[in-house]
């Protein structure tokens, strides 16, 4: 079993979760694909580097994340950075023949995105978008029963990812309210990860025709530090503008005949990570909701007409992912899981020379739909998504 040095580039809320995922997946997938040695952490300042190599278990720290990229050492490239690093750290660690798993949105804009392929492309490397909620073991459960037929022909599919951590007009304006260093707001921080799921379960998009809102126009400027998701408490300090969205609704035809919506907004009080989709078939239905991500609810037509109805499956062993993870179902599966699972997913493409998905290819087609989506905002119109040919 070799070992694969991982250099990872940000050590804020995702540099933690990709962290515990490294020290955490050979406990969990044994034998492991390979071993991941968790090498070089980069940060903004030597300082926050320093700190972080400390805490999440780095051998080594720096403020420079081309030293990590051009480091001979490193086998594989993290990007946990705010979006508008992604690029140049993508190209510049494909360019070295690294390995490399991004955060998502892969990128800004879908030119970034391409540019980001191409690169990946061209040097043959293993490439990942960290779109971790598709390996919660209840949605690879549906995707199993979808491929299986269980519910038939999906007709419909339902979709949100609701929030409340930027209802406040008082919090501040963290990078995640910026348009030049987050690309999009609700769209591409939150919306692509059901946007993901859709096309992971149903299919590829062929229409959207959506609407986009900014309810909190402008915002306390942040003092400095990192962002916080909300955590940072507000101010009645000087004031910028906020020019992204707080929110996308977009209808859906598939390519296959399908149809459907997704929603998603940080503005919703009393919605935490509420990720969830309920997909209506010609043999039976499928509901998940995040915020009990253990179960998966599903009906199917072929039930006795008098006992037809919601029941609930609680995954555990013998599930997609489930004998890896814990012995009894139910015992809750966790954020940190889906992580766990994707590093072990990533990892085995490297080890046996394989591809995984979502890979640079699906954020790429993501930014298209992502194009798509603000095209038809501005236009109140259906509009065609244009998919790349790859
Ligand atoms: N998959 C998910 O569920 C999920 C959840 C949250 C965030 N994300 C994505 O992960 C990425 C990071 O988000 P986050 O929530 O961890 O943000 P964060 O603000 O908590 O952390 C980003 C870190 O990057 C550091 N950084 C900034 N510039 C740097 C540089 N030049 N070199 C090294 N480090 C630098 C910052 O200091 C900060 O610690 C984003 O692309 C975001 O969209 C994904």
């Amino acid at each position: 079993m070799q070992n694969l040095n991982v250099g990872l580039i940000g050590g804020g809320f995702m540099g933690k979760a990709h962290s515990l995922a490294y020290a955490a997946m050979p406990m969990f997938f044994w034998p492991a694909p390979a071993m991941p040695v968790r090498k070089t952490i980069a940060e903004a300042t030597d300082q926050l580097a320093a700190e972080a190599a400390r805490r999440f278990g780095f051998e080594q720290s720096t403020s420079d994340w081309r030293s990590v990229v051009e480091d001979p050492e490193i086998d594989v490239v993290d990007i946990a950075t705010p979006n508008h690093l992604h690029a140049e750290i993508a190209i510049a660690a494909a360019k070295a023949g690294k390995h490399i798993i991004s955060e998502k949105p892969l990128a800004r804009t879908s030119q970034e995105a391409k540019a980001m392929y191409e690169a990946v492309k061209e040097a043959g490397v293993v490439h990942a978008v960290a779109f971790n909620y598709r390996r919660t073991p209840a949605v690879a459960l549906a995707k199993k029963y979808i491929e299986e037929g269980a519910i038939g022909r999906i007709l419909n599919f339902r979709g949100t990812y609701l929030q409340d951590w930027s209802a406040d007009p008082n919090s501040p304006l963290s990078w995640r309210f910026q348009k030049s260093i987050a690309g999009s707001g609700a769209l591409g921080d939150i919306a692509t990860h059901v946007i993901d799921m859709a096309r992971y379960l149903v299919g590829d998009f062929s229409q959207v025709n959506s609407i986009l809102s900014t309810w909190i126009p402008e915002r306390p400027l942040q003092a400095g530090g990192a962002d916080a998701l909300g955590t940072v408490r507000g101010s009645d300090g000087p004031r910028g503008d906020v020019d992204v969205d707080d929110e996308v609704m977009t209808m859906i035809r598939f390519s296959n005949g399908a149809v459907g919506s997704i929603e998603a907004t940080r503005n919703a009080y009393g919605r935490n990570n509420f990720i969830t989709f309920e997909i209506h078939g010609s043999e039976g239905s499928i509901v998940f909701n995040y915020e009990r991500r253990d179960e998966l609810q599903v009906c199917f037509a072929s039930d006795q007409g008098d006992r037809r109805g919601f029941r609930t499956i609680y995954t555990g062993p013998v599930h997609p992912y489930g004998a890896a993870l814990w012995p009894i179902p139910a015992l809750g599966i966790g954020y940190g899981e889906t992580k766990i699972i994707e590093a072990h997913d990533f990892f085995t493409a490297i080890a046996e020379g394989g591809t995984v998905s979502p890979n640079f290819a699906d954020g790429y087609q993501i930014a298209l739909i992502d194009d798509a989506i603000v095209q038809s905002a501005e236009s109140d119109a259906w509009v065609d998504v244009q998919p790349a040919e790859l």
